[in-house]
């Protein structure tokens, strides 16, 4: 989107013209091509936005693209809460201003900046949507030449790991900025922020030393959020709603002798920071496979590190076998869920002999990595 597109849209003009709703949009007439096709990126940036749960969705200026690079409400509010003591705060990379907003609304003075002209005129809008324009200074620039003229008590870091289609999550160097920026951020503040993707290699990770936090949304493993300056500790997965927090541990989970009557599917977080052990023993259950790092018990729990199934059979996993006794079972439905097993769950349907129109009831069924072989486990969501 141009900049004179984005600058139209936050115009009273513009804000009529989205108040009409899709509809009326794709029938007005005499309107610029660029201006309707700005118009309808933001009406399903709100609509993606209000999904999600954010708070003014229907008022926020944003694209489905810029929503995907922004932090959720919560995890901006966790950055903010890393700058504690802080009172001038460089958000490096704004975008459409959501952690930028979460540090104005923490009380902080915040100076964002954006090389996307387009993404700061939203971002100065949105500021005004959440009444924190006073608190924050845009600039329209590149934050590696910028952050040669000053000194901040904080700066918060979410470099591009985009180029349109194309993500470089695990190449830390394709960042942009790239990572390596980071050094020079550190020399011009006490507190660094940066949320990183949570596929790169841990020695990359733990060479930037500082507190790393895996931090997880509704069971999705979304940034490796790296504190420097702050007091540090083992890695951690933080998860969120809920912040139920793990640290990485040594201790492996205990080997369970069989199969409970509950298998329970471990937060990707929690897995990301190697902290299986300490959730097993909060959840007291133990690992069922070596191999693969699915627990067991025999009595429910309920906690955000897991998810909980109740266990219907255990089967080898042989697709004629297996594919019999769910159709005996009267299931026609299966979600499955696997970590090692190489096939897409649409394969895995195929080769069960379950059509995309099946009828029949609703079941789990998850493939545990055994030795060289699968268990097929059928299950219900407990
Ligand atoms: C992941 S997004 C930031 C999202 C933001 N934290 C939010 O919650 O809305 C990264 C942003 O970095 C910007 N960017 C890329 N290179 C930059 C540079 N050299 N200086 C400043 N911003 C840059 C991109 O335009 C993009 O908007």
């Amino acid at each position: 989107m141009t900049e004179a597109t984005a600058s139209f849209l936050v115009s009273k003009p513009g804000a009529a013209l989205l108040a009409r709703g899709v509809a009326a949009l794709s029938k007005q007439r005499g309107l610029e091509p660029e201006q309707r096709a700005g118009a309808l990126a933001v009406l399903e940036g709100r609509e993606r936005a209000r999904k999600r749960g954010w708070k003014r969705a229907e008022q926020l200026f944003l694209t489905a693209d810029s929503l995907a690079q922004a932090s959720s409400e919560e995890i901006a509010a966790f950055h903010a809460g890393c700058f504690m003591g802080c009172k001038m705060v460089l958000d490096a990379c704004c975008g459409i201003g959501r952690d930028s907003l979460a540090l104005a609304e923490a009380g902080m003075r915040v100076v964002a900046l954006d090389t996307d002209p387009a993404r700061l005129v939203f971002a100065r809008a949105n500021a005004g949507v959440y009444g924190v324009g006073e608190r924050i200074t845009f600039h329209c620039t590149d934050a590696t030449s910028f952050v040669q003229e000053g000194h901040w008590d904080g700066v918060f870091f979410d470099p591009a790991r985009r180029d349109g289609a194309t993500r470089f999550s695990r190449d830390a160097e394709r960042y942009q900025p790239p990572l390596s920026f980071l050094s020079e951020l550190q020399a011009k503040s006490r507190v660094v922020v940066a949320k990183l993707s949570p596929a790169l290699p841990d020695a990359i990770l733990a060479a930037l030393g500082g507190q790393l936090t895996f931090l997880s949304e509704d069971r999705t493993c979304k940034e490796a959020c790296v504190v420097l300056g702050a007091e540090s500790g083992p890695p951690q997965a933080l998860l969120l709603p809920g912040q139920e927090r793990y640290e990485a541990e040594s201790e492996p989970p205990p080997l369970a002798p069989q199969l409970g009557a509950y298998l329970l599917d471990p937060d990707p977080a929690v897995l990301r920071v190697g902290a299986l052990g300490a959730l097993a023993e909060r959840t007291r259950a133990a690992l069922l496979s070596p191999e693969d790092a699915y627990l067991t018990a025999d009595e429910a729990v309920f906690c955000s590190g897991v998810r909980t199934y109740r266990v219907r059979i255990a089967l080898p996993y042989r697709e004629r076998t297996l594919g019999r006794w769910l159709r005996e079972q009267g299931i026609g439905k299966l979600v499955v869920k696997k970590r090692r097993y190489p096939k897409e769950p649409e394969a895995v349907h195929q080769e069960l002999g379950l059509k995309a129109k099946s009828k029949g009831t609703e079941a789990t069924l998850v493939i545990v990595a055994q030795g060289k072989s699968w268990l097929g486990v059928v299950c219900d969501p407990a």
